[in-house]
């Protein structure tokens, strides 16, 4: 059996944690057995390497490995993509499909974030989970597979069972072996080892010299929060290496990088994620309608130039970015450079920022905004909090935050300068 120490070397595992030994430990152990295991920890603490050491020690190492986000597709589609369809089973099945049940046969399938699967997937789950059988989409025919599964979920599964979002069969069916990794403010030893591991890698990555900390710098670090983990450190670790001139890096500076929220506050029991299901379901309708206004804003703003040079094909060219916005997909090169020509904002207020483009339009124009004045504001107020909310869950990582909103990183970007986050 290949020692502990070899692993983390395999997979890249820094950390001398007795908890993260015991942890991998346990991978290597329930790795040739075709045991269910259930990866349990906060956001960012390594979950991913587990069912990768547990595929590749297994005797499935030469089949495949697939890796399923469970939260980040859509219910709707997620039967299909985990079971597969007939053809003609709904609309748009042109053709029959192999899911990630049948692809894998003989191999191992990472259910990541699995407290998010619908209820009618946990039940299709069970039944491949006790016997192996799965049935597709619009199909009648009931088919085999021999799948070993490794799940990994961040929410507090109890709490999900007594809110019967979770079936608490598959629960124990998932969790034969649960392996649990430990945040990283329980891991105080480590976290100069991994800063260190993350500076040098950093440095290599961008040619620049590594950076070094002072013994105050070490101390802030240790002692901070960390709610999101090796990936916050990592997060801050690269922004360091990156934007600082000084090589070595003192308490003051590195305070800059790290949110205030995070410092010395009492654990907060467990995830918020849990607790707060209306909050998030209030976040989604202020996005939609974040969305619209936007959506709304931009609209208006192309009608306006419309009703101004009366050429469509004028407008057409000069605001292709604008059209491209409200119709298209976005093309996030360069965001930067163009920051300083961008014509849309999706709710305009002080003045500032979008001044230039108003000018030149009519009073029914001006009036039309200044009515909706009073509601955009508590809005503001409501978009600043999802953006701050998201950063934070995120450890300040755009491309995340603007996928989790669902805007562009572009737009992202702006809202940060506009709210001067
Ligand atoms: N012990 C570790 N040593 C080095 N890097 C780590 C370690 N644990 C986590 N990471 C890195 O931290 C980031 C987050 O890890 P990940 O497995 O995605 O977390 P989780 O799935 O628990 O949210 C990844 O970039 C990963 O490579
Ligand atoms: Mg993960």
């Amino acid at each position: 059996m290949e020692s502990i120490q070899a692993i983390k070397q395999r997979f890249g595992i820094i950390g001398n944690d007795a908890k993260l030994n015991r942890s991998i430990e346990k991978a290597i152990q329930v790795s040739p057995t075709d045991i269910s295991v259930l990866v349990t920890g906060e956001s960012g603490v390594g979950k991913e390497s587990i069912p990768k050491i547990i595929h590749q020690l297994s005797h499935r190492k030469h089949g495949k490995y697939i890796a399923v986000n469970c939260g980040a597709i859509p219910e709707g589609t997620i039967d299909s993509e985990l079971f597969g369809h007939e053809k003609g089973a709904f609309t748009g099945a042109t053709s029959t499909r192999s899911g990630y049940f049948e692809v894998a046969d003989g191999g191992t399938i990472f259910l990541d974030e699995v407290g998010e699967l619908p209820l009618t997937t946990q039940v299709r789950l069970l039944r491949v989970l006790e016997n192996g059988e799965f049935i597709k989409v619009g199909s009648s025919k009931v088919q085999k597979t021999d799948v070993r599964i490794v799940a990994a979920t961040n929410v507090n599964m109890f709490e999900a069972i007594k809110k019967e979002k979770f079936r608490e069969d598959l629960y124990y069916r998932l969790s034969t072996i649960e392996i649990n990794l430990p945040p990283l403010r329980e891991r105080k030893e480590d976290i100069h080892l991994l800063f260190r591991k993350f500076a040098s890698d950093f440095a290599l990555k961008y040619k620049m010299p590594t950076v070094k900390l002072t013994d105050d710098a070490i101390h802030l670090l240790v002692k901070f929060r960390w709610n999101g983990n090796i990936r916050q450190l990592r997060n801050v670790a690269e922004q360091v290496s990156v934007l600082e001139q000084h090589r070595t890096i003192n308490s003051a500076t590195i305070k800059n990088y790290l949110p205030e929220t995070g410092s010395n506050l009492p654990a907060v029991v467990n995830n918020s994620k849990s607790e707060s299901d209306f909050s998030s379901e209030r976040e989604i309708l202020y996005k939609v309608l974040f969305d619209m206004k936007s959506d709304l804003n931009d609209l208006k703003k192309l009608t306006m130039k419309l009703m101004e040079t009366g050429s469509s094909s004028e407008v057409q060219k000069d605001n292709e970015h604008l059209i491209q916005k409200i119709y298209g997909e976005d093309k996030d090169d360069d965001f930067d450079s163009s920051i300083e020509n961008l014509e849309v904002l999706a709710i305009p207020e002080h003045s500032e920022v979008d001044d230039t483009t108003e000018q030149d339009t009519d009073d029914k124009y001006h009036f039309a905004e200044e009515i909706e004045e009073e509601e955009t504001l508590s809005l503001h107020d409501k978009e600043l909090e999802l953006i701050k909310k998201s950063l934070e869950r995120h450890s300040g990582k755009r491309k995340l935050a603007a996928a989790e909103l669902g805007i562009s990183e572009r737009t992202l970007y702006r809202k940060i300068k506009q709210f001067d986050l």
